[in-house]
């Protein structure tokens, strides 16, 4: 009978979800289970410096005034000569390890002195090593000059002591690739790595490497730990990556193509990052997927709409023109790409792109449902077209995959009204809707995807946040995250942005994370997200929970899903005003529940928000609460409170 109730409210909310939505009375309808995840975008160093575990900065030499003003292939370096020693450094594309990755440094020993002469690379602001922890080293020489050189490679303290060391002796005329792995003795903050030829000679350097082997999940190539887990610690339903406005890029030689980020690192090609940065791609396509399966996150690749962003060339305001399209005839092409993308994801291992996936490590598929096809596009005739032969082509080849169009960069206005024509002309199953508004809008909003035609496109909040990282900010987010569970028949996914942000490199803010190389705290906006994505359900329940006093009390929002799978009953609760207040719960509909529940709460101050100083003074705090068929709860001021009745499944 249970399963008889749950396929008729499943049939009225997803096969009729206009009838659903339209029957007075209605107690529930399923929602998407995948409503909340996470919006990766490399802004504010969040890959290269970030969550990319890499520790040499410019590993490749590939840095250039085009990525930054004033930075070239050695930006990062210094070149050493300590001891007496002398000789000469350049850079060269003559012979490279790879075309993709032309750039190499050439050192010329002379003299030798008595420490040897060679190259210092400061990190990302500093490396940051931990005692007794083993880090794998890596480099490619090639042997230009002399039969073999003694190399000796040293992490330093800042007070120049050796904190870690290994040797080694080159042997080819060839590029090829030396490792060791390097025990540090020391925990420092701002490391550096020294690399140095120890006789006469002259020899080809790149891909200058430095990995902690502790790493998220110990992969190779893989994830700082700490950063990863605290993404992983959000239990997103799915990832979006790579962005942002990284996807469709300054111009069209600079939109993210994926096919250049995978493979061996150094054969992928780096380039500048639209940000004002550089992107190695080290942190590419397979990285991307290999993270979501391992936080159990399905993958959300978006892929330019063969057009670049229309803010190209410094034009940043919202309708600029620099958006440029790739050539029709080049379009069949760009098309396969896509094609490419599904079958390298999902495809056996007997075809050609799914055959890449295992050699590199995963025979299994990856289970792509989502593909995003633009970002925030402006939306002209140009798009139109090109978006359409993507979309035409992967619709046809692929009813599989659910792709996801783009309306623009704001809620409203030109981009949106002719983005979502366009897209319910097409019948688009589902379009991205991007807002960055001040809290108050996010208050004052909560009712708009109530009339939402449930017949249409459905919609991918892939970003939004409201101005700030105060606990008000996380509060107005929480009032409208009940509106997006209210509404999960029509909004089926969403994704709060931009994800992290490393001090002192931030382009944009607010961001959910901020971390320097030893560090992280979580806005109150992490949290939001956090308690909302941990208490997921995939049935929303109206009915269940009323304003005790006021019904129509605007500073009040709440919501009621269930758990199919735990049977659990969660109930959101929040107050956006300075008194508290308090809801009738009326849990009597719901079988299969005790008395049992937990109780979370994020509550304070309006104003307050954490800092590296003081990363926990918003934060949630759980206690066991006792529920009823009937009961009435007090709310703080200021607050977020899930209770979350165990269901006894
Ligand atoms: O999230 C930061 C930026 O905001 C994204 O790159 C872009 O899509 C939006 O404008």
């Amino acid at each position: 009978m249970k399963n008889r109730l749950f396929t008729l409210a499943f049939v009225l909310g997803v096969i009729c979800p206009a009838h659903s939505q339209q029957r007075k009375n209605i107690s529930s309808k399923a929602i998407s289970p995948d409503l909340i995840g996470v919006f990766f975008e490399d802004i504010n160093y969040a890959a290269d410096g970030g969550l990319y575990a890499e520790l040499i900065q410019n590993r490749s030499f590939e840095y250039s005034p085009t990525d930054h003003g004033g930075w070239n292939s050695f930006t990062a370096w210094e070149y050493i000569t300590q001891g007496y020693g002398y000789g000469a450094l350049s850079v060269e594309t003559t012979s490279p390890v790879h075309p993709n990755n032309p750039h190499y440094a050439v050192l010329k020993v002379e003299e030798v002195g008595q420490e040897g002469i060679g190259l210092k690379n400061s990190g990302f602001d500093g490396i940051p090593v931990k005692a007794g922890e083993k880090y794998n080293f890596s480099v490619f020489i090639a042997q230009q000059d002399g039969s073999s050189m003694p190399m000796q490679v040293k992490l330093l303290n800042k007070k120049g002591e050796t904190i870690g060391e290994t040797t080694f002796t080159t042997t080819s005329k060839d590029w090829k690739k030396y490792t060791a792995t390097i025990t540090v003795t020391q925990s420092q903050d701002s490391a550096s790595l020294v690399l140095l030829a120890k006789a006469k000679g002259k020899i080809a350097i790149d891909m200058v490497s430095l990995f902690p082997q502790n790493t998220f999940k110990n992969r190779v190539n893989g994830l700082r730990a700490d950063l990863a887990q605290t993404i992983a610690d959000l239990k997103p339903k799915f990832m979006r990556f790579p962005g942002g406005c990284l996807v469709h890029g300054d111009g069209l030689g600079n939109m993210y193509r994926w096919k250049n980020t995978i493979g061996p690192v150094e054969q992928r090609v780096a380039q500048k990052n639209i940000w004002g940065y550089h992107q190695t791609a080290g942190l590419g396509y397979f990285e991307y997927f290999q993270f979501c399966e391992d936080m159990g996150a399905k993958p959300l690749p978006v892929v330019p709409a063969g057009v670049s962003c229309q803010n190209s060339g410094g034009t940043w305001r919202i309708g600029g023109t620099g958006q440029k399209g790739i050539q029709l005839n080049e379009m069949p092409d760009y098309v396969q790409e896509v094609l490419d993308l599904i079958e390298w994801a999902n495809g056996p291992v007997t075809s050609t792109w799914g055959a890449k996936r295992a050699a590199a490590g995963h025979p299994k598929p990856f289970h792509l449902e989502y593909v995003g096809i633009g970002n925030e596009d402006k939306i002209t005739p140009e798009f139109k077209e090109r978006f359409k032969m993507i979309h035409d082509v992967v619709k046809a080849k692929h009813p599989e995959i659910t792709v996801i169009g783009t309306v623009g960069p704001a809620p409203d206005g030109e981009d949106f009204e002719l983005g979502w024509k366009f897209a319910n002309k097409e019948n688009v199953p589902m379009v991205d809707e991007h807002y960055y508004m001040k809290p108050e809008w996010f208050l004052a909003n909560q009712k708009r995807y109530d009339t939402y035609d449930r017949l249409k496109s459905k919609v991918y909040l892939g970003e939004y946040a409201s101005w700030g990282n105060s606990l008000f900010n996380a509060i107005a987010e929480a009032a409208y995250m009940t509106s997006l569970e209210r509404n999960g028949d029509v909004v089926r996914l969403s994704s709060y942005a931009p994800l992290l942000a490393k001090a002192g490199h931030t382009q944009w803010n607010p961001d959910m994370i901020y971390f320097n190389n030893t560090t992280i705290y979580r806005t109150a906006n992490y949290y939001v997200q956090q308690l909302f994505s941990t208490n997921e359900g995939d049935m929303y329940h109206s009915n269940v929970v009323t304003p005790a006093i006021n019904k129509a009390d605007t500073a009040l929002a709440y919501s009621c899903v269930r758990n199919s799978k735990t049977g659990d009953v969660i109930l959101k609760l929040v107050n956006s005003s300075k008194v508290e207040k308090s809801f009738n719960v009326n849990l009597s509909q719901f079988k299969g529940i005790g008395t049992k529940a937990v109780v979370t709460i994020l509550t304070g101050d309006a104003t307050v928000e954490n800092s590296f100083e003081t990363p926990d003074k918003v934060k949630p705090v759980t206690s066991n609460f006792k529920a009823a068929r009937n009961f009435t709860y007090t709310v703080q001021p200021m607050s977020l409170t899930v209770i979350n009745v165990k269901g006894n499944r």
